[in-house]
């Protein structure tokens, strides 16, 4: 299976949205990366609750959502949670995170399982039968423009070892954080099969975007 992109759409310019958004019909992009955040789990806010209704009236493009809240369980009811798309929780996020990927799967979505820079990989073990991606965080969550913490490759293969040993190859890894074209190929070398484009790729707004998403292609092939 080919490598897929997620654009971070809190990288997106207010003014540039919707030009952003027909770039990525018109190549096919596989995911919108929609970062909820709560000021308590993350030190920011970012996206929220009638973004993510807006954004559905404007494509037809699954989303990501990525929830950096604390128990993130209570709020799942608060999101118009849509069948095929993927919703991450953060491991460290709530202390009853079984019962958040399995709700995730209840309301017919892809439950992630997502883990910080310095989380153990071996807290996805017994979340393994329960789970069908997982996000691996190559920089704080928080902030887009941070530069990649090192160790996050290795981080990376170690995820995809750990997934063959349990026989579940069929979880995917993606990948959030500085992910430029640069780094985007090494991750997609390590194991990664989803990736998060913000402002080191697709936002980078030096670079046209039909000419990101191709260069990008190429490196995650
Ligand atoms: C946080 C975000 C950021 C960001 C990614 O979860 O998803 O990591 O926008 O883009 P970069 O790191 O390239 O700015
Ligand atoms: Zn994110």
């Amino acid at each position: 299976m080919h490598g897929k992109i997620s654009p971070s759409m809190m990288c997106a310019p207010p003014d540039k949205v919707m030009e952003y958004i027909r770039a990525f019909e018109r190549n096919d992009i596989e995911y919108l990366h929609i970062d909820v955040m709560d000021g308590s789990f993350v030190p920011n806010y970012a996206l929220g609750i009638d973004y993510i209704k807006q954004l559905r009236k404007l494509t037809d493009i699954p989303l990501d959502i990525h929830l950096m809240i604390n128990r993130p369980e209570e709020k799942l009811e608060w999101l118009d949670i849509r069948q095929n798309e993927y919703v991450s929780v953060h491991y460290e996020s709530t202390a009853h995170i079984h019962r958040a990927v399995s709700r995730i799967r209840e309301y017919g979505a892809k439950p992630m399982l997502a883990i910080n820079p310095a989380t153990p990989v071996n807290v996805i073990e017994y979340l393994a039968n329960d789970i069908d991606a997982v996000l691996v965080m190559a920089v704080n969550p928080g902030f887009a423009g941070q530069k990649l913490i090192p160790q996050s490759l290795k981080k990376i293969s170690d995820v995809k070892k750990l997934l063959i040993s349990l026989g579940r190859p069929d979880i995917e890894i993606e990948v959030d954080g500085n992910v430029s074209f640069e780094n985007a190929k090494k991750m997609r070398e390590a194991g990664a099969d989803i990736f998060v484009a913000g402002t080191s790729s697709i936002f980078n707004s030096a670079i046209n975007t039909d000419d990101a998403a191709r260069e990008f292609r190429k490196v995650i092939w």
